[in-house]
């Protein structure tokens, strides 16, 4: 089956509310496309200029991160309700520097996984393996376990509508992107996950992006792996080049 591409920016804890809207007014003619959803993935202070600032364009916005509670003492949260209120549509969960650095576990994410899809948001779960875990063969273990947990109690229709970034943590940041073999092969290990946690129709409708290092050079040949269906961009989704990554074909 086709599914539409999606192309995400994460923008990190870059860019202040001015510099946002900047970067949106360069952008928007650049990531102009028919083909593809095109996300821009925002810290939580610059949601409500970029909101503004993309409308009319093709652009959605998605945030970087959320809680699993509506409301209540949760000093310094955001919760799905307050994201949706301000016109958010996308919400990536588990970024490996979330679980990095603040100790989210595979449950934590369970429950984000939940809690958006009660408020109507399309959640982007994040997945991957250190340098290590590679090393010692067992990415493919790692994965399906953080994909089995982080979907636990999420019905196929749900799946359907999810989308899992695989970012090998090696590759973050790093220039290295992975080879197009290595993305191909993890990505289509992920649907296979899929498909037996659910069935293959929902294997088949989940979209599945790579993240890590995507760069112009790199995006076309990535995205058109059958198992790949766009990409989760950090670094390079703050230029102008992004637009290239956007329009790779
Ligand atoms: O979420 C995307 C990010 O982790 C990838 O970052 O800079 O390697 O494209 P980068």
């Amino acid at each position: 089956m086709a599914r539409k591409k999606i192309i995400a920016g994460n923008w990190k804890m870059n860019m202040t509310p001015s510099e946002a809207v900047a970067l949106v007014e360069t952008l928007k003619p650049l990531v102009a496309t028919e083909d593809a959803d095109v996300v821009f993935c925002v810290p939580a202070i610059d949601i409500v200029p970029v909101v503004e600032a993309v409308k009319g364009s093709n652009i959605q916005v998605g945030a970087e991160n959320m809680y699993f509670e509506e409301k209540g003492a949760y000093t310094g949260e955001i919760s799905p309700n307050m994201l949706v209120d301000a016109g958010v549509k996308y919400v990536i969960l588990g970024h490996s520097e979330r679980r990095g650095y603040f100790g989210e576990t595979d449950a934590d994410i369970n429950k984000k996984m939940k809690k958006a899809f009660e408020h109507g948001l399309t959640p982007i779960m994040c997945c991957g393996e250190s340098l290590e875990q590679r090393e010692q063969g067992v990415t493919m273990d790692f994965i399906r376990q953080q994909v089995k947990i982080g979907f636990q109690g999420l019905t196929a229709d749900q799946a359907k509508e999810a989308v899992i970034a695989y970012e090998p943590i090696w590759a973050i940041g790093t220039g290295k992107t992975a080879t197009t073999e290595q993305a191909q092969e993890v990505c289509g290990e992920i649907r296979k996950c899929i498909a037996e946690i659910y069935d293959e129709a929902t294997a088949e409708a989940i979209r599945i992006q790579y993240g890590g290092s995507v760069n112009a050079a790199t995006a076309p040949e990535l995205f058109a792996q059958p198992d790949i269906d766009g990409g989760l961009v950090g670094g390079a989704a703050l230029k102008p080049d992004f637009g290239k990554i956007v329009n790779y074909k």
